[in-house]
């Protein structure tokens, strides 16, 4: 059975001031006015053959999550909530122990809830080319042609191709290299960016855990068993998940595995990470700006303004972030996004 989890648990800090700690950039309608990124997510899954997606979220955004299911018409979703955020390695780890408990053969669909996608029936493909693969005990990620050295995203080097399916093994996994390397990678070409988006078996999942992030299948164990259930959500024990290491699959796991597997995924993909990025996919004028709410220019270029609760007047000036909300402002070098999670972490500590 193909199960389908939601990673949604993240804060979306290089959407800053947009998105926020209470109201991180997953919640947010974006791109499309009606649907937020993590509702655009679930009605992706329409079609595909699989129950209800089991969505894993901050217990803090449980009723945020909670009321865009029900939005969407969604009785059974299965909310998972996290205390505290320990990365992705743990949130896929909860949901791999969730899901083998219901079936031994379960196959799990990991999905961050922060992608943009256009193409849905290829998509759809590409899922259903992934599952034989994932079933004979590889693991999945999907593969997108890259474009640009970009240093937010993973890089897959391409093996051999698996015979009778669309795959490929994935000869080497680097998470998030510097510049250089990401230069070097987009220079030799037989590289793809990892978008974030797996597909495996739940046993075979748990069982790469326990070769290299033993620590962190103990403490996702402990927090399953010491769970309360309701109707609403499930509840993981606080002091069990507090143990638990910090680490993403991409480093804890598909960095080390030796049995990855790389399935292309040409669907008009984008992970709406940071401003430039929602710049592209919101589209750009001749003069290479996107300006969204009330804002008034001059002499601008390549820049990015999005005006919420007052005018906002530029005059003069190029390859700018400016934002600007009720309560906060940014005003950032637009190629400057890796920095701002530094930038915001400050302030988190500032209280
Ligand atoms: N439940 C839960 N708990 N979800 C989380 C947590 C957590 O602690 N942390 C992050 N997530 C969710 C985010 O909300 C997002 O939907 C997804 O997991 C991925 O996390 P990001 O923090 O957005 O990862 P990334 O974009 O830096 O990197 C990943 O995605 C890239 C492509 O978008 C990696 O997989 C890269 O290799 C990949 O290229
Ligand atoms: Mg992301």
């Amino acid at each position: 059975m193909l199960f389908p989890v939601i990673m949604a648990g993240g804060h979306g800090t290089r959407l800053w001031p947009l998105s926020r700690q209470q109201y991180p950039k997953q919640f947010l309608p974006l791109l499309d006015a009606s649907l937020s990124m993590l509702q655009a997510t679930i009605k992706r899954l329409e079609g595909l053959d699989t129950p209800q997606p089991l969505l894993i979220c901050n217990e803090e955004h449980r009723f945020l999550a909670a009321e865009q299911v029900r939005q969407l018409g969604i009785r059974q979703a299965q909310i998972m909530l996290e205390p505290v955020g320990r990365n992705t390695a743990p949130a896929i780890a909860l949901a791999a122990l969730f899901a083998g408990e219901q079936a031994d053969d379960a196959v799990l669909l990991a999905l961050p809830a922060d992608h943009a996608i256009e193409d849905v029936a290829a998509f759809h493909a590409a899922v259903n080319a992934a599952l034989p693969l994932a079933q004979a005990g590889k693991l999945v990620t999907f593969g997108i042609p890259p474009t640009r050295a970009e240093t937010g995203y993973g890089y897959l080097r391409r093996g051999a191709a698996i015979e009778g399916t669309s795959g490929f093994e994935v000869a080497q996994f680097i998470e998030k290299p510097d510049r250089a390397r990401a230069e070097t990678y987009l220079a030799a070409g037989g590289y793809d960016w990892n978008s974030g988006i797996f597909m495996f078996q739940a046993k075979r999942y748990l069982q790469e855990l326990a070769r290299f992030q033993p620590e962190v299948l103990a403490a996702s164990q402990a927090a399953l068993e010491g769970c309360e259930r309701d109707l609403d959500f499930i509840r993981l024990d606080a002091d069990a998940f507090a143990a638990c290491p910090d680490i993403s699959v991409d480093y804890g796991v598909m960095e080390h595995t030796l049995d990855a597997a790389m399935v292309p995924l040409e669907v008009g993909w984008s992970d709406v990470g940071s401003w430039s990025a929602l710049a592209v996919q919101l589209g750009q004028d001749e003069g290479g700006n996107t300006l969204r709410g009330d804002v008034l220019t001059e002499q601008v270029g390549n820049c990015l303004i999005h005006a919420e609760s007052r005018l906002v007047a530029a005059l003069g000036v190029t390859d700018l972030v400016i934002v600007e909300t009720s309560d906060a402002v940014l005003v950032a070098r637009k190629n400057k996004e890796q920095e701002l999670k530094r930038l915001v972490a400050q302030l988190d500590a500032q209280g």
